[in-house]
Formats: structure tokens, sequence, C-alpha cells
């Protein structure tokens, strides 16, 4: 339950991140992309059974990277490029197109193990490790296309 109560605060620092965005876009953008970091962690953990495996808390997982989808792409403005030790790629700004339609399938991908709320006593794991699979292979190919790697 723990775990639980850190995505739901998490799903609130979304919304606290879009706030001081203008003001600092990168905090606000690494704070989104954190998110979904521990939105993975959590999914993983119950996969693995490290964790017991909850419908609404992988309900959650799903939300949380899909917000973080919907809402990232406005964190990327120009003149924020370098600085706070950001790992952007300066390609998202050469290829902002490319870089948003990478978001647009994360979206899609994630959405589409989103459940309605009457339904999601019937989400089993099975069904979770799907939709989960689905929208992991999101995070290796977008990083890898834009963002540096630091060594
Ligand atoms: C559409 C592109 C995209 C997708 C999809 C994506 N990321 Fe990222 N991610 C980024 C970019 C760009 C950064 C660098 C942000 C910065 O430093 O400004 C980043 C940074 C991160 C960071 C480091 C944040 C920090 O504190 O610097 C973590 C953790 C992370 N991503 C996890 C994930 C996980 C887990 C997934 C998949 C569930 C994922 N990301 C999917 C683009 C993406």
């Amino acid at each position: 339950m723990k775990k639980l109560v850190v995505v739901f605060l998490t799903g609130t620092a979304i919304l606290a991140g879009a706030a001081i965005s203008a003001e600092d876009p990168i905090s606000a953008r690494k704070a989104v992309m954190q998110n979904v970091g521990d939105a993975a962690k959590m999914g993983g953990a119950m996969l693995k059974g490290e964790m017991e495996y909850n419908p609404a808390a992988a309900q959650l997982a799903l939300r949380v990277m899909n917000s973080a989808a919907l809402a990232v792409g406005e964190l990327y403005p120009k003149g924020s490029e370098t600085g706070m030790e950001t790992t952007a790629s300066p390609k998202i700004w050469s290829d902002m197109g490319g870089f948003k339609a990478a978001l647009v399938k994360f979206q899609t991908d994630t959405a589409a193990g989103m459940m309605k709320p009457e339904e999601i006593e019937f989400f089993d794991k099975e069904s979770f490790g799907e939709a989960f699979g689905r929208a992991t292979a999101n995070c290796k190919s977008c990083h890898e296309n834009f963002r540096v790697q630091k060594n």
C-alpha cells in the first residue's frame, strides 16, 4: 500500500510540475520522467512478485505514464536545450516532429491498457503484463533517439 500512495503523490507532482514549467522546464520534465520511472518500477515489482499484484495500482502505473506522455511535450521550449544536467538530446529540437510522434506513440501504447473504472477489478496480472510490456518498450526507443547517455 505504501507504494500505491507514492504513485498517487507522483500524480500530483505531475500537475505541480506543469505549474512551475514556465520558469523551470528542465526540472519539471525531469520530475515528470522520474514519476514515469517510479511507475515503471512499481509495475515491474508487481510483475516479478516483489510486490503483491493490485489491479488499481497496475492501472495507476499506466495512467501515470499516460499523463506524462500527454504533458511532457510542452516542457521542451526553445532555450531549454542545455543546463541543469539535462540529458535531453539536441535531436529533440532538430526533430521536434519526431519527438512529438514518439510521445504520441507512448500515449497510445499506455492508453491501450487503460480500463473504465468499473472494469478495473478485472484487470488481471496477465493483461497488465501485456500492457506494461507494450508501454515500457517506448522507454528504450525514445531514450536511444532523444536522450544523451551520460557516462
Ligand atoms: C518520447 C520520449 C520518451 C519516452 C517514451 C520515455 N522517456 Fe524517459 N526521458 C526522455 C527524455 C528526453 C529524458 C531527458 C530529460 C531531461 O533531462 O531533460 C528522459 C529522462 C528520463 C529519466 C531521468 C530523469 C532525470 O531525473 O533526469 C528517467 C528515470 C526516465 N526518463 C524514465 C523513463 C521510463 C521508465 C520510461 C518508460 C516507461 C520513459 N522514460 C519513457 C524521453 C522519454
